[in-house]
């Protein structure tokens, strides 16, 4: 880390953030939705970054915003040629935000080490779970960027579910079918305390319930703090079916976060 003395102005890389995004203008309202939902979610991700990090010291925030700002970049290119925002029918959209990162240098302005740390949380920022073995910042940086993506998924998912179908973002849903019910292989992970596997989905309810087992992957005291200011377990009960078996790990769930929101208190 540098003496933290000379914090780098954001400012280009946020205007330059702001021209990426203009450059993938299109005349498809359909695609365009899709873009403007990418850019409003990166601004949101900045901030609930910010509000993570906050008391880690002004170098390590800077960094959090950058990781924010630069983690979904790939995400345009792989709407604008896959119309679709599901990696597996596409393309890792974390390789190809990093790929962005390097092909414009947009971290020249930072230490050599920072770059490598940030580098590795984009790439790795949709992984299944956080790889071991990695230095500290690069760590901590990726969790607080898990952490501060979930946050705003959770909310643009809400409010996807939650408009009228004529007015939805194409891509926030994945394509699962509406289906009744939840499926059994993702009711089991999230009751034996597990995060869901994306590739067990047979339905929209089953990627509710995935969304709903992230809350385990959670890494830091204040992200609990905003979940439940948030009312985020609430919505997608509200959204949920209402089988006993969903309300049961829906019970467990809210539990564990009590916990840990009892733990970030004590
Ligand atoms: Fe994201």
């Amino acid at each position: 880390m540098s003496d933290g003395v000379s914090l780098p102005d954001l400012t280009p890389l946020r205007d330059w953030f702001s021209s990426y995004c203009n450059s993938f203008r299109t005349a498809d309202l359909e695609v365009q939705r899709n873009f403007d939902l990418k850019q409003e979610h990166t601004r949101n991700v900045c901030r609930d970054a910010l509000l993570i990090a906050q008391g880690m010291g002004p170098r390590f925030e800077m960094l959090a915003e950058v990781a924010a700002l630069c983690h979904d970049l790939g995400r345009f290119p792989q709407f604008r040629d896959y119309h679709t925002f599901k990696d597996s029918d596409s393309l890792n959209h974390a390789h190809l935000s990093a790929q962005v990162m390097k092909q414009h240098h947009l971290l020249d302005f930072l230490t050599d080490q920072e770059r490598g740390c940030i580098e590795v949380a984009v790439r790795t920022h949709n992984a299944f779970q956080v790889p071991e073995g990695l230095p500290a910042l690069t760590a901590d940086l990726l969790r607080l960027l898990r952490d501060a993506d979930k946050l705003d998924i959770w909310r643009v998912f809400t409010e996807y579910f939650n408009a009228p179908e004529a007015e939805r973002a194409s891509g926030a849903g994945l394509g699962f079918p509406d289906l009744p019910g939840c499926s059994a292989e993702p009711l089991a992970a999230v009751s034996a305390g597990n995060m869901v596997q994306l590739s067990t989905l047979k339905s929209l309810n089953d990627f509710k319930l995935l969304q709903v087992s992230w809350i385990y992957d959670i890494n830091f005291a204040a992200t609990f703090r905003l979940i439940r200011q948030r009312s985020v377990l609430e919505q997608f009960r509200a959204m949920l079916p209402r089988d006993r078996e969903v309300l049961d790990v829906l019970a467990q769930v809210g539990r564990y976060l009590d916990e840990k929101l009892r733990d970030a208190a004590a």
